[in-house]
């Protein structure tokens, strides 16, 4: 069976690194069934992974489910018969998630749970997820071995520890399953043609989206936070990852699980390299021929003062390293920001209720 024949079922694939992971697999070949609530994402974003997949927009198909209504997940999976499963599908401010924790279980576990019960029921037993280097909680050393102790600061994190851990059980219950838990480190970046990016709602969490927006206007100025940590500049640093390679990760994923690969292995999505905060601004400035202003600040609560990723696991097993560096990364969100300074919305447009499509 070439990748041609494979059906990949990709959860929460409107969203950011899902829509870039799923227009690799249609580049790849593969049948890819984005299902996503739209609840931090827009059809839009699928209109256009479809655009860039050119000669391979039949093989995607989008449906608005929410992963916790289980009745209309049942009839997709009566419908289709998916190879594997690509699962994104989750909240992910931690912020918020310290605000609304009971939102964050419900939503992360019990829509995971729902997932995990009918690949079972329907006997798909291969499953790539979406896990974090948030599950490494505040590292003792770096780089982050996958062997670390692990641990979660925060409820957001606490899902990806327990979503982690019923996915082994599910796999050590039915040696059947494969299943490869993939940590990223941080996400950044777009899609080369700028038409595909992160969008995200509100006041941006994190680094590289706030600093897209004070660029182009949006914001007035960056709080750095925290100015005394033993690193370089006394700012953070943290392991940047392209989300164009980040994606390629999930096609050297699905390939292992292709070609036998038995049980429930973790590697992390890093670069292996850290930058610091000032580094990820210097970089933007370059890229954009913008000027960020700074207002230095204390640290944010909970955040670690170094974490990179040990990439040799991944490197030896999965034979994927990442490509990019940080020029191209901010090249790259800035082409993207500088297209889409509202994202994929005009600032005052309406949500789209369409409810299922075929492109
Ligand atoms: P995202 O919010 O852009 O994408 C997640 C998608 O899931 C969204 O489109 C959302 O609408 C959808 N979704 C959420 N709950 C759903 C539900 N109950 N049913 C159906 N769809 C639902 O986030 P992202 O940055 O693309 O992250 C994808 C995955 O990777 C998440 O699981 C996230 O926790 C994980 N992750 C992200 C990062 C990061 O920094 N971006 C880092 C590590 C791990
Ligand atoms: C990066 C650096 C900040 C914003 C988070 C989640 C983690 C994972 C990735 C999902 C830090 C500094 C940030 C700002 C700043 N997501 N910063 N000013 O905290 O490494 O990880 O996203 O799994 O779980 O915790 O990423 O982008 O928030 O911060 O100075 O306005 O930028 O202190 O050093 P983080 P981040």
């Amino acid at each position: 069976m070439s990748s041609t024949d494979k059906v990949i079922l990709v959860t929460g694939g409107a969203g950011y690194i899902g829509s870039h992971t799923a227009l690799l697999l249609l580049e790849a070949g593969y049948k890819v069934y984005i299902i996503d609530n739209l609840d931090n994402s827009v059809e839009e974003a699928i209109e256009r992974v479809a655009k860039l997949a050119g000669k391979y927009r039949k093989n995607l198909f989008f449906y608005k489910v929410d992963l916790r209504n289980k009745d209309q997940l049942e009839k997709i999976f009566s419908m289709v018969r998916f190879d594997a499963v690509v699962h994104f599908a989750g909240l992910k401010a931690v912020g918020e998630s310290v605000a609304k924790p009971l939102l964050y279980h419900e939503n992360n576990l019990i829509g995971t749970l729902n997932l995990l019960d009918l690949m079972n029921e329907h006997g798909c037993t291969k499953l790539v997820f979406s896990s974090s280097a948030t599950v490494y909680g505040q590292p003792k050393s770096v780089p982050c071995t996958e062997d670390f102790p692990l641990s979660a600061t925060n409820p957001y994190g606490r899902t990806k520890l327990f979503i982690e851990e019923i996915i082994r059980d599910v796999q050590k219950a039915d040696p059947e399953w494969s299943v490869i838990l993939l940590r990223y480190f941080n996400p950044v970046g777009a899609h080369q043609s700028g038409l595909i990016g992160e969008d995200p709602r509100g006041i941006p969490n994190n680094l590289m989206p706030f600093v897209q927006q004070v660029a182009v206007g949006r914001l007035a100025e960056l709080s750095v936070f925290g100015t005394d940590y033993p690193t370089r500049d006394g700012t953070g640093v943290r392991d940047y990852i392209h989300v164009m390679d980040l994606a390629d990760g999930h096609i050297a994923a699905l390939r292992k699980l292709f070609t036998g690969a038995k049980g429930c292995s973790v590697y992390n999505l890093g670069t292996g390299r850290g930058t610091s905060v000032l580094e990820i601004v210097a970089a933007f400035e370059r890229a954009s021929g913008k000027k960020i202003p700074l207002k230095f600040i204390g640290r944010r609560a909970g955040d670690s003062s170094e974490v990179y990723a040990s990439t040799e696991k991944v490197e030896r097993e999965l034979h994927w390293r990442a490509r990019y560096g940080i020029d191209e990364m901010c090249r790259d969100q800035w082409n993207w920001a500088r297209e889409n300074p509202w994202g994929y919305r005009a600032p005052d447009s309406m949500q789209q209720s369409v409810e299922s499509s075929r492109f």
